[in-house]
């Protein structure tokens, strides 16, 4: 018995001398750090975390990209993700619904998309728990792209670059949905978005980055105006899924509509008010079309009587939220400071 382990250990021992040697022959994909500004390494709500299955590579992020931007993900050829998701509006469109192909209307306003490593649901209702099991979603889906990924593959493989990404980033050239969608999440990954006039005032202390009346309002987000009790720094949203009371009764049932509890109906998930500035209109139907109309609806539009209201809208039910002219011309000013030039035009996330 004890002569086996002796030879099991000598085994492993031998393994184990032969596997650098083993690594140096097939080197796998270049793991990937994300930039990260100095504050936001030191903030704990910050930490990364990537899936074991899916971690962040070089080669991995470099094809999402491609994928993102690649219109052979559709099915006549005509859109891409990036044809909905355009970077100068923080990858969000401008549109209230967006046109898929075949003159299909998406049947919600297009998400931005930014900071979604730290983000664990997807979508407005909140439907995907992951951003790979979100990325199946719009390939097939007859209102966006309307594909066959089966007509994906054979699109992709007959582009001769393909299969040489997919073999860095994945170890081998096989293209399939399930490296399709690992290689776009891995590029959304890489969508940070932390450097705003804001960010600059109180994170790097740079007192002349915001003016006194965009103080004001981010006084009154911070206290007055409740919204921070939902649009929660540093990252100003995506993890909360609640019904604000747009309508008296949910005409989209929202978070219900999947789930089928009725005490979901009309839940939404927080959408970050980070470079909300770029991302007209607003409302998972795209309701609002200005930031005024917005704060106009927090001010005095609020259905407070909608039975599944969330407890963190007790403020507005109870009628302590009430907002003067100057304090809603504050608070938009203050929103206005959450926009991050660098991310809208940084070279990085273009074709
Ligand atoms: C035709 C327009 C259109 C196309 C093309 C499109 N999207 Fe979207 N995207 C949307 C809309 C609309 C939503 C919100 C849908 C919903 O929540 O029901 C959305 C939501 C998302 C979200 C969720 C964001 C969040 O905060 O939860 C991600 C991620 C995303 N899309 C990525 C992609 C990727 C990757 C592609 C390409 C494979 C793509 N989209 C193609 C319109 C589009
Ligand atoms: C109870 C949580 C909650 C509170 C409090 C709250 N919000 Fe929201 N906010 C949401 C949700 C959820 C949505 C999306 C709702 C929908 O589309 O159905 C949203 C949407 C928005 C949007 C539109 C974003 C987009 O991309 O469409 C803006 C702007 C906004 N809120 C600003 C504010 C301001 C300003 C306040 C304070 C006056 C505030 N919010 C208070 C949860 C909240």
């Amino acid at each position: 018995m004890a002569e086996r382990v002796a030879i099991v250990a000598a085994l492993l021992l031998l393994a184990a001398c032969h596997q650098p040697a083993k690594e140096a022959r097939q080197a796998g994909p270049t793991p990937l750090r994300l930039e990260l500004p100095a504050w936001a390494v030191a903030d704990t709500s910050l930490r990364l975390d990537f899936p074991y299955d899916n971690p962040l590579t070089v080669e991995g992020a470099a094809l999402g990209r491609m994928l993102f931007h690649e219109k052979a993900l559709s099915a006549d050829g005509s859109l891409s993700c990036a044809s909905c998701h355009v970077q100068r509006f923080a990858f969000a469109d401008s549109a209230r619904l967006s046109p898929g192909v075949k003159g299909m209307r998406t049947a919600r306003n297009t998400l931005p998309l930014m900071n979604l490593a730290w983000d664990h649901f997807f979508f407005w209702d909140a439907r995907a728990l992951s951003l790979e099991l979100q990325a199946f979603e719009p390939v097939t889906s007859h209102r966006e792209m309307a594909s066959r990924w089966s007509e994906v593959y054979d699109r992709l493989r007959l582009d001769g670059r393909y299969p040489a990404l997919f073999r860095a980033a994945f170890g081998d050239g096989r293209i399939d949905s399930l490296r399709v969608a690992f290689a776009l999440a891995q590029f959304e990954r890489t969508l940070v978005s932390l450097d705003s006039r804001f960010d600059r005032y109180f994170h790097l202390k740079e007192p002349s980055a915001m003016n006194a009346q965009e103080l004001r309002g981010k006084d009154l987000f911070f206290t007055r105006a409740h919204c921070v009790d939902c649009h929660e720094p540093p990252l100003f949203g995506g993890h909360q899924v609640v019904n604000i009371g747009l309508d008296s009764v949910p005409i989209d049932p929202g978070m219900g509509g999947h789930t089928g509890m009725p005490w979901h109906k009309g839940r939404f998930k927080t959408p970050t008010v980070r470079n909300v500035a770029v991302t007209a209109p607003y409302m998972h139907d795209g309701r609002f079309a200005t930031l005024e109309e917005v704060v106009d609806f927090y001010a005095d539009g609020v259905f407070v009587h909608s039975t599944t209201l969330d407890e963190h809208m007790m403020p507005w039910r109870r009628g302590e939220v009430r907002l003067s002219a100057q304090d809603r011309a504050d608070l938009v000013a203050f929103l206005k400071t959450l926009t991050d030039e660098g991310f809208l035009t940084n070279p990085a996330f273009r074709p």
